[in-house]
């Protein structure tokens, strides 16, 4: 069973992704860490995120790399999200990801395009997403954790820089595939959100 979960950042995708696969016992691939890993070898590499040939070379980053605790940096997300717009870096990454969508007992991955581009073929697509008040307000209280001090308001305004980038890129755009279930988790807490999902997954399969 292949289950594809996306969504824009801070809708409770990971989360969701993270919990089905204990629930029913498969391997999960969080895709965007890839993409914050070609990010952060940008950034290691002196190079430029929005430039093509730059991003490209930053796909060989070393496996040691997505242990990284750097790459969850909002900072990481951020070069993640512009190296994501190159063609090239995509076509780079979609091997790996369609390598673990083919395992024999089958996975859960998250993204933004897995639904779309790496696996049209899943059994279940889940697309999670949520307002950008009900997201803004979540990473800010994730900061306050990290007692890192950010204006709600600069938060919203990336979050909505983010999303029109991966919704308005030409190369796989994020959107909701066809077929896919919409999991609106802006009222939800985590139990309930993950609890929607299994609800789908056992729904459909
Ligand atoms: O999900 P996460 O915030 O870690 O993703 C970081 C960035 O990587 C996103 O903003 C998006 O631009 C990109 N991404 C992507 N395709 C995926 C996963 C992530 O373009 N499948």
């Amino acid at each position: 069973m292949i289950i594809a979960v996306d969504g824009p950042t801070a809708s409770g995708k990971g989360t969701v992704a993270k919990g089905l696969a204990a629930h029913f016992g498969l391997p999960h691939l969080d895709t965007g860490l890839l993409y914050r890993a070609v990010g952060r070898q940008v950034f290691l590499d002196g190079g430029d995120p929005d430039d093509p040939g730059d991003a490209l070379a930053a796909t060989a980053f070393p496996d040691s790399l997505l242990g990284d605790p750097h790459l969850r940096s909002e900072e990481t997300g951020g070069l993640a999200s512009r190296v994501s717009v190159h063609p090239s870096v995509r076509q780079a990454l979609y091997r790996r990801q369609r390598a673990f969508a083919e395992q024999p007992g089958g996975a859960v991955l998250d993204g933004r395009d897995i639904a779309t581009v790496i696996a049209p073929d899943a059994d279940v697509k889940l697309f999670v997403t949520a307002s950008i008040q009900a997201r803004g307000m979540r990473r800010w209280l994730e900061m306050q954790e990290r007692e890192l001090d950010l204006e709600l308001r600069e938060i919203e305004a990336d979050i909505a820089a983010r999303d029109k980038r991966d919704i308005e890129r030409p190369d796989a755009p994020l959107r909701v595939a066809e077929g896919a279930i919409v999991i609106d988790t802006s009222a939800m807490d985590r139990d309930q959100a993950l609890a929607a999902a299994i609800a789908a997954v056992e729904k459909v399969r």
